[in-house]
């Protein structure tokens, strides 16, 4: 849980700091800097301390202990503790011989589990005024010299309190922090403490351990003058203050331990490669470390990944008009990149991806291969390079397969995993957690595979392995791309021949990169159909532009008078083309050049100029061959002259979001007359106005409803756009440079 910076200063008569350290100082200066307190009050045993922190101006008044003040703190007085580890007891000892309990008192402790048993220690009981807090900030500075009153900015305070602490304290501590620029989250103080000691404690103690090291080999003068940055960096953190360090260690003993253990166990395995020379296992490690640091590094400094996980809200505001003239390349095309990680990583040898999608859903599937053994070089500006390891060569994960946002990654990895010796759980985010999974979990039954849904057919999805499957001759009900992959992938792994028929053509990017691979597969009219027992062999694969989002910019065009944008190296998937077909009937100049095939693909540049729209019926055949753009051409029917009418689309229902209605919703806010039906939506074009509209979670109506600014009367603001990461990571970029006036928000939540 996590709380948006509080608008409202909290009112708080005095604030007591005990102890004038880095934290406690800069803590101080903030609230007198935001004016958070009447009167900021310091307490310490020094009174040099006092003096300094008085002549700074960190403090207001200054007090050489709480007992001596106590009598004057009542409700509407918050105390904080910021003296070392080791020492807060001593302190809640003055606490509950003095205070009155109306006043609320916090700490900001790195350890959590030591405070709250001092807290029980003394009180006998977790009082109802006692808010346990850790602001994860702090430098290797100490002192009330270094006092900065932007310490907190942008970083987390971690609250753990308990279940009875009265919700007044608690919003004035949240309050306080909030208002120095911290993010606050809450969480237990077992959870807190772990996940400290592996991110915080560890790292301290290997840099000391380190550096210690060092300084007692030979004539480590030498060795001191030739370390370079990498030391630096490394080591930054041994210059910090001993008391607090040790304090650490000792209090949060058990946590540190383990974590230490496996650190010991890894190096362990390390020094044995070094000494036999395995360079496979040195290339493994080096590779996931490097790998999940540029993840974890791209969601510390926010860049991509901003999934709900990074708990800031991301709206876009776009200005009315704007011109739709350029040229260019959207990223790698979402489909084919889920693909090449899946087929590329069962394949037999190295395979080579270029125009890879570094969108968060294709990154799942990547990490789900990374967590099942795979080694995965990049994505390194759209290469990447897969090690693949057979039809049977994954491994047991050792926790449940996240797939973020994607049903593409959780629907296909379905098929695979249930053709697996281990068991396997997949879960997702809020999105994907209500999406339905039954029409992949009754064909992967029917083919003798063990899986559980919850009660209403959502994710988790729990596949048991170790089952033999028999081949099926499906008939799906739906038309849907992803069951009949997720099908034909259980097939490679059934004895006999599996197939799929489907009602209506859709995306065949499964078949045909099989195919690629090596893989017999067999297309006659609407039926697909492998042996399963065969074997993939490694290739290249090169990922054209993604069609899907590439469409955002054909009807940019399309609603814009004089536009012409031209988009490269597009995927003309027959069975992706319907976008194109759709804005063609609807008037839309469209020309398609330097066609070629790469790697078994049809590729194409597109180039899009307006005409004036007119709204039809959209074809009922074109439906599964534009299904991921009814969005955005949503949008261009309400910019057409006339009544657009979509049937057959039910499917979009269960998209992202219910895209029928978040559309239709969106469109009457922004004056258009639009109405859901149950299987499509009735569009009269006319004047888009503006207002704040919604995306639901889903990157394809962000990104829809930003395009409607192009012809929009006043500014369109959509909220929550974190998801078209998902996608198209540099959304924001393309639609600029193609004259969108387009900017990015971000709200803490
Ligand atoms: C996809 C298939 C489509 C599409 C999705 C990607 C795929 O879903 O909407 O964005 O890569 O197979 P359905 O197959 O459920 O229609």
């Amino acid at each position: 849980m996590s709380s948006k910076a509080q608008n409202s200063v909290p009112e708080i008569n005095r604030l007591v700091i005990v102890g004038l350290g880095l934290i406690g100082s800069s803590l101080a200066i903030a609230a007198r800097e935001q004016g958070l307190a009447k009167t900021v009050i310091g307490i310490s045993r020094r009174t040099s301390t006092l003096e300094l922190a008085l002549e700074l101006g960190v403090i207001d008044r200054a007090c050489e202990s709480l007992e001596s003040l106590a009598s004057e703190l009542d409700f509407g007085d918050l105390v904080v503790i910021g003296v070392p580890t080791l020492s807060v007891p001593s302190v809640i000892a003055v606490c509950h011989d003095f205070l009155s309990d109306r006043v609320t008192i916090t700490d900001v402790a790195s350890v959590k589990g030591s405070v709250v048993k001092a807290v029980l220690d003394i009180y006998g009981n977790l009082p109802v005024q006692f808010v346990p807090g850790h602001p994860i900030a702090g430098s290797e500075k100490s002192g009330v010299e270094a006092a900065n009153s932007q310490l907190f900015k942008d970083h987390r305070v971690i609250l753990t309190p308990h279940n009875t602490a009265d919700c007044e304290h608690l919003k004035l501590v949240s309050a306080v922090w909030s208002s120095v620029g911290a993010v606050v989250s809450t969480m237990s103080v077992d959870e807190h403490d772990s996940i400290l000691a592996a991110t915080s404690h560890l790292p301290h103690f290997l840099a000391y351990s380190l550096v210690d090291t060092l300084a007692s080999v030979g004539d480590n003068r030498e060795i001191f003058r030739y370390a370079a940055g990498g030391f630096r960096d490394f080591t930054r953190i041994a210059a910090s203050d001993p008391v607090m360090w040790r304090d650490i260690a000792l209090a949060n003993r058990e946590p540190i331990l383990s974590i230490l253990d496996q650190v010991m166990n890894n190096f362990q395995m390390l020094r044995g490669a070094i000494d036999k020379g395995d360079q496979d296992y040195l290339m493994d490690v080096f590779t996931r470390a490097r790998d999940a640091r540029n993840h974890f590094g791209k969601l510390l400094e926010n860049k991509t990944l901003q999934g709900p996980m990074t708990e800031k809200t991301i709206n876009y505001r776009i200005s009315p008009g704007g011109d739709a003239r350029g040229s260019v390349r959207v990223p790698g095309d979402k489909s084919m990149s889920h693909r090449s990680i899946m087929i590329g990583s069962l394949a037999n040898g190295m395979t080579e991806v270029t125009g890879f999608l570094e969108g968060e859903d294709s990154l799942a599937t990547l990490q789900a291969f990374r967590d099942m053994g795979v080694l995965i070089e990049g994505p390194d500006h759209g290469r990447v390079v897969i090690h693949g390891v057979g039809l049977h060569g994954l491994k047991a994960p050792v926790k449940p397969l996240y797939m973020g946002n994607s049903g593409t990654s959780i629907r296909l990895l379905s098929g695979l995993l249930a053709g697996q010796t281990f068991d396997t759980e997949l879960t997702g985010d809020i999105s994907l957690s209500g999406r339905p999974m039954d029409r992949v979990a009754d064909p992967l039954r029917s083919m003798g595979a063990i899986i559980d849904t919850s009660a209403a057919g959502t994710p988790p999805l729990k596949i048991t392995g170790g089952q033999s499957l028999n081949p099926i001759d499906y008939l799906m009900p739906m038309a849907s791309a992803q069951v009949k992959s997720c099908v034909l992938f259980a097939g490679l792994y059934a004895k006999g021949d599996t197939s799929v028929t489907e009602p209506a053509p859709t995306r065949d990017h499964t078949e045909r990169m099989l195919r690629g691979f090596g893989y017999t597969v067999d297309v006659s009219e609407s039926t697909a159909k492998l042996t399963g027992g065969g074997d993939l062999s490694a290739t290249r694969i090169d990922v054209p532009a993604d069609i899907s989002s590439a469409a955002f910019f054909m009807v940019a065009a399309a609603i814009t008078p004089g536009s012409e944008i031209n988009l490269q190296h597009v995927g003309i998937n027959p069975t992706r083309v319907g976008v194109i077909n759709i804005l063609r009937q609807m008037g839309t100049h469209i020309s398609l050049s330097n066609q070629r095939e790469v790697g078994g693909e049809p590729v194409a540049d597109i180039k899009v100029e307006y005409g004036k729209l007119k709204g039809i019926d959209i074809p009922t055949d074109q439906v599964p061959l534009a299904i991921d753009e009814f969005p955005v051409l949503f949008i261009a029917a309400a910019c057409a002259e006339g009544t657009t009418t979509l049937t057959g689309a039910e499917e979009l229902r269960v998209k992202e979001s219910d895209r029928i209605q978040s559309m239709a919703d969106g469109l009457v806010t922004l004056d258009i007359d639009a109405r859901s039906t149950a299987d499509g939506i009735v569009i009269v074009g006319g004047q888009l106005g503006g207002g704040h509209v919604r995306s639901h979670h889903d990157h394809r109506i962000a990104m829809a409803f930003a395009i409607a600014g192009l012809r929009a009367t006043d500014e369109i603001v959509v909220e929550g756009c974190n998801n078209v990461a998902t996608s198209f990571p540099n959304f924001i970029d393309a639609a600029s440079a193609i004259g969108l006036d387009i900017s990015v928000e971000t709200n803490h939540d």
